[in-house]
């Protein structure tokens, strides 16, 4: 009988062809985070479909600057939530989209939490560009990313860069490395 997967096995698996790895042009919401602890950072696209009279999560794309459970959590986090409403991907929290990985070590729940965090930042800045109303730019135009963002090229690791007094509402904090 074969020794049942270890959770770092399980992780290793999930990222040699991680899901959903890219920027998405035609997304309707983005949503950007950083853990404060690690440094590290994530951004979910999302775009919708209307069905049977509600908005349904039609696909959701990621990158990360993270470590390996971050991705992991966010390829399985991008497949669980497409079909699901904007109320029910709500709902979920960051351990249960990656609930594939087994039960988390202490020292990784956080990085399930920031794809929870991620999500909700993309839902809840796209419900408020909804209810702010119509702007010059459309509906959803404070939900989209701009075109520089959301290409491959003009990505996360670029604003990364870039991101000291730019407009984006983007911080990013370099931590010095920690010393063992
Ligand atoms: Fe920071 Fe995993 S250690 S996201």
């Amino acid at each position: 009988m074969n020794a049942p997967e270890s959770f770092e096995d399980k992780v290793r698996q999930a990222i040699a062809n991680p899901s959903n790895l890219g920027a998405m042009d035609d997304a309707d919401a983005v949503g950007t985070v950083g853990g404060a602890g690690c440094g590290d950072m994530l951004r979910m696209w999302l775009k919708f479909r209307e069905e049977n009279g509600r908005k349904v999560i039609d696909k959701a794309s990621f990158q990360s600057f993270g470590c390996e459970t971050a991705i992991a959590a966010a390829s399985l986090a991008t497949e669980l939530i497409k079909g699901k409403s904007t109320q029910e991907a709500l709902t979920m929290s960051g351990a249960e989209m990656a609930a594939d990985l087994g039960p988390l070590p202490p020292t990784k729940i956080h990085c399930t939490t920031m794809v929870e965090d991620a999500l909700r930042s993309a839902i809840e800045s796209h419900e408020k560009a909804l209810e702010n109303g119509p702007t010059e730019c459309g509906p959803t135009a404070q939900s989209e990313p701009p075109k520089s963002q959301a290409s491959p090229a003009g990505s996360l690791l670029d604003q990364m860069h870039a991101s000291s007094g730019d407009q984006s509402g983007l911080k990013v904090v370099f931590l010095p490395p920690e010393e063992d």
